[in-house]
């Protein structure tokens, strides 16, 4: 364990790939911000996780980049985080490899973001898309993180690294900390415009998601568009109104309003009224964002300059990890 750090550990990381979407904001993101003041945090565009599905190499270097500044915009603070792209670290690549060798076939099959990716890209079942809960674990452990802000979609992973980790540490002592996941109590897992009882996915078609980047009109449109019901009733009922029940949970997220509030204030005034009430509620939120995106995003050099501290700052960590790692396993560096 880091003797020397006060405060505890955070780690989180966002795939760099298609648009970011309220469901990434509300389920991770905005809690980055939230949680920076009282942790130690660092939040990772993990790139490497994006190669498990082929990837156009100039949209990816423009997603990339893209996203660091999103984390930027909505007002991560590179100073007191650290902020950095997963694959200039070359440890996590390492540790993965070496907690490969401490997961077994049986517990990766039984992932179920693996079957789901694997009926998406059937061409394309490649083992990095089979172990990629072992580079989460290594991306969590290499940090000697004790907290993990998700979305309830990465629970099973989490969960996994947690096994890794007692595993690992019952047969070598205390070599990591075993993390726990941070949740938000509203919004960890928003829902499809189009869908609403699947996820909100930045790999599915534009209208059944709100990108972080969509301007007001656009989200407005899609607001109005998403799918509810027939009855016009305010009611929180995710089974049976799962539409409308998504829309208040994406405002009881955003505005810190109960249900109860919302449904007080918007039942029987149709649903026209409460979609308009959602999207201000939305804008509000993204609006500002997007402001501070259009400027950090066009300030190159700031970008690389938060990119290259990111970097050497976190490799700082992983390299004591990792010298602590190789100790235990009797592999090099040694003292001879
Ligand atoms: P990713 O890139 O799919 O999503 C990033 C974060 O957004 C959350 N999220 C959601 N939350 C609520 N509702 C939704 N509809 C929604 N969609 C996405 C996710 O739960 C996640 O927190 N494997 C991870 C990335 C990762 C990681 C890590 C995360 C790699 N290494 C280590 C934490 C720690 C992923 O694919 O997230």
């Amino acid at each position: 364990m880091e003797q020397q750090v006060q405060k505890q550990r955070i780690f989180s990381g966002i795939q760099p790939t298609g648009n970011l979407t309220l469901g990434n904001y509300i389920g991770a993101l905005r809690n980055f911000g939230i949680l920076q003041d009282e942790y130690d945090c660092l939040y990772s565009i993990v790139d490497m996780h994006a190669l498990t599905v082929r990837q156009n190499p100039a949209e990816l270097r423009k997603a990339c980049l893209r996203t660091m500044a999103i984390f930027l915009a909505s007002g991560l603070d590179p100073e007191k985080n650290i902020i950095y792209f997963q694959s200039q670290v070359a440890a996590h690549a390492e540790l993965g490899w070496i907690l490969n060798c401490f997961t077994y076939m049986g517990e990766m099959s039984r992932m179920t973001q693996f079957k789901d990716k694997s009926a998406k890209h059937a061409d394309n079942i490649n083992c990095g898309l089979f172990t990629y809960p072992v580079l989460m674990a290594a991306d969590i452990l290499l940090y000697q993180t004790h907290l993990v802000p998700i979305g309830a979609d990465q629970k099973q992973h989490l969960e996994i690294a947690r096994d890794i980790a007692e595993r690992f540490n019952g047969v070598y002592g205390d070599v990591f900390v075993v993390p726990d996941g941070y949740f938000p109590k509203v919004g960890a897992r928003v829902m499809s415009l189009q869908e609403p009882t699947r996820k909100m996915s930045k790999s599915d078609p534009e209208d059944t998601y709100i990108a972080i980047l969509d301007r007001p009109d656009v989200i407005r449109k899609k607001i109005r568009r998403a799918k509810t019901d027939s009855e016009n009733a305010v009611v929180f009922d995710p089974e049976n109104k799962p539409g409308v029940a998504n829309l208040m949970s994406i405002m009881a997220a955003l505005s810190g309003r109960s249900m109860d509030e919302i449904a007080a204030e918007y039942d029987g005034k149709g649903y026209g009224v409460f979609k308009d009430a959602v999207a201000d509620c939305v804008i509000a939120t993204l609006e500002p964002i997007q402001n501070e995106y259009d400027r950090i995003s066009a300030d190159k050099a700031y970008l690389q300059q938060v990119m290259d501290s990111g970097r050497e700052r976190a490799a700082a960590i992983a390299h004591r990890t990792m010298l602590k790692v190789r100790k235990k396993l009797g592999i090099a560096p040694w003292k001879l």
